[in-house]
């Protein structure tokens, strides 16, 4: 039996990260490569922190053009580039490369996952107030997201108070946004919030059952129109079923996390991927992850 589905024309892409097994990158990227008809293959490397920089010299000396970037290497491997774009630098991390003339330049493609993952579901942050709870990791994309995408006001409330001030300044110090920090149970003094997108670790993991918002009348007090939960395991959090018992229409964090690699996608092949193509990919790939 011969496999040809490796040519001398295939070209690599891949993820670097440590530890790497569980990835599900090279399945949302070799599925999407099937869809365009792409002739290119998706692999994970394991690349330990000592070897960062041999391995970003390695991947330019092969030509591959594009790389995802994960755990524990994002703020690292910033020293290895030519140049990072505004919202990666913004956040302090980076999670694509591109091979330019020069060397790669980083990108942060969490940020327009997170605004895919809204547009998809035809909402926006553009002129709308933007309720960020939590002000962890993940949370930098979401407020950099707000920020960026044009939010009239956003608020960032955290069980600590002082991480929510240090996100709301770095956040103001890239982007002319009134940002707000307050303390979580803050919240409900708020006058109004449109978008709602929660980035803490209640719902999941030893919060299964609990939401960062305890009274979900808050949805019909302040007007909630949508609502993002940056985690997909469980499924459906506690946070989206009080969503969706108060009328408010919420999704999971799986569209940010496939829509993510989409933008990276765009940033490598320099071109723009449909609402349509999007959502199909990220329909084919729930199939495979939701069962
Ligand atoms: P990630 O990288 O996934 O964002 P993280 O950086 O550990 O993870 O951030 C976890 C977020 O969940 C933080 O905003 C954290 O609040 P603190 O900054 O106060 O720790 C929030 N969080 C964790 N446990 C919480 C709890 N019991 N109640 C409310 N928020 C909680």
């Amino acid at each position: 039996m011969t496999d040809n589905s490796v040519k001398g024309t295939t070209a690599v892409y891949g993820v670097i990260g440590c530890p790497i097994e569980h990835t599900l990158s090279p399945l949302i990227h070799n599925t999407f490569a099937a869809q365009k008809g792409r002739d290119m293959k998706y692999l994970p490397f394991l690349v330990q922190s000592e070897s960062l920089g041999d391995a970003v010299r390695g991947a330019q000396a092969l030509g591959i053009r594009g790389m995802n970037v994960t755990v524990p290497h994002k703020k690292d491997i910033m020293q290895y580039l030519c140049d990072v774009d505004k919202d990666a630098q913004a956040i302090g991390a980076v999670n694509t490369i591109l091979l330019t003339e020069n060397g790669y330049k980083g990108y942060n493609t969490d940020v327009i996952g997170v605004y895919y993952a809204i547009r998809n579901k035809g909402y926006d942050v553009k002129d709308k107030t933007v309720l960020l709870l939590g002000a962890g990791g993940a949370a930098s994309a979401c407020a950099v997201m707000a920020a960026s995408r044009g939010a009239k006001k956003l608020y960032i409330a955290n069980r600590t108070l002082q991480k929510a001030q240090e996100l709301a300044e770095r956040v103001k110090k890239y982007y002319d946004t009134d940002v707000e920090a307050l303390p979580l149970d803050g919240i409900y003094d708020i006058p109004a919030c449109d978008v709602v997108i929660n980035s803490t670790v209640m719902g999941f993991g030893k919060n299964v059952g609990l939401s960062a918002i305890e009274d979900k009348n808050f949805f019909k007090d302040k007007n909630v129109e949508f609502l993002i939960d940056i985690v997909y395991s469980p499924w459906e959090t506690k946070i989206m079923q009080d969503a969706s018992e108060m009328g408010v229409p919420n999704v999971n964090g799986f569209g940010m996390l496939v829509y993510q690699a989409v933008a990276a996608e765009e940033i490598w092949f320099e071109e723009k991927v449909s609402i349509e193509e999007q959502t199909k990919l990220c329909d084919i790939l729930t199939e495979v992850v939701k069962n």
